[in-house]
């Protein structure tokens, strides 16, 4: 499986604040049947990382997961959060952005926790970015009190071609009734999604497989293999022409 959002990074952001917590975070993702993971450090008004400060984390980070014999691949990526759709655009024709495996096909975009930041063009902004080439995921908009109180604002989005991703922890109830519910509501009423873990530890991380347990029982095994095979297609979009995992670790090793 492939793990689209994840903060597996040690300490960039909120992640895992030493390279002892994160190695055991990716050993609990190997472990949950894990073997790819695009790193997702925040890209935000106080934490901007953008792609030349994560790059090279990203490959420090795979040379300690060479050394320490675990088999997961981590490829570059970033949360970007969209509180200014100018500033995005600035920054995104800048390309300074750190999109999913530090290519232009997935982007993972986050919108603030405060409604008032929520821009009125973001339908405008998704269009803008599907016109060129890339498809914009929504991250776990079943955990924002606004697209729960106001589901066409997220029904917008989807319209003008985004994407939504549903947090693990959502589905099991570990961001409580709410985030359940319409977790499970928006995964009944938009087609394009995909799972992922959102971790930041050891402790703030439920895996995949747990998500597609839980999905295969409430919604379907058919839901269930649908979400799992368009992850797989985006794997495969983000490593069309990587070497394979083994000669990436023969080389870090
Ligand atoms: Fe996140």
């Amino acid at each position: 499986m492939i793990d689209l959002h994840c903060h597996i990074l040690p300490g960039v952001d909120d992640g895992p604040t030493s390279l002892y917590e994160s190695l055991k975070l990716a050993r609990f993702c190997v472990a949950d049947g894990i073997t790819v993971v695009t790193a997702t450090p925040h890209c935000h008004s106080l934490i901007h990382l953008l792609r030349t400060d994560i790059l090279p984390h990203v490959a420090a980070y795979n040379r300690e997961l060479g050394a320490a014999g675990i088999p997961l691949t981590v490829l570059p990526g970033s949360e970007i959060q969209v509180y200014d759709s100018a500033v995005y655009r600035r920054e995104f024709e800048e390309d300074v952005f750190c999109h999913l495996g530090n290519r232009r096909t997935h982007t993972l975009l986050e919108f603030s926790w405060d409604v008032d930041k929520f821009p009125s063009d973001s339908a405008g902004l998704i269009e803008w970015i599907r016109s060129r080439d890339m498809v914009p995921i929504v991250a776990h908009p079943e955990r924002h009190h606004f697209f729960r109180e106001r589901p066409m604002l997220l029904q917008r989005l989807v319209d003008a071609g985004a994407w939504i991703q549903i947090t693990v922890d959502s589905l099991i109830g570990n961001f409580g009734p709410e985030a359940k519910a319409f977790g499970e509501q928006f995964l009944r009423t938009h087609h394009e999604a995909i799972l992922a873990s959102d971790a930041h530890n050891s402790k703030r991380c439920s895996g995949l497989s747990a998500g597609y347990s839980w999905v295969r029982e409430h919604l379907g095994s058919d839901r269930s293999r649908d979400l799992l095979e368009r992850a797989e297609r985006v794997r495969m979009s983000l490593m069309s022409d990587q070497v394979s995992m083994p000669s990436l670790q023969a080389k870090a090793g």
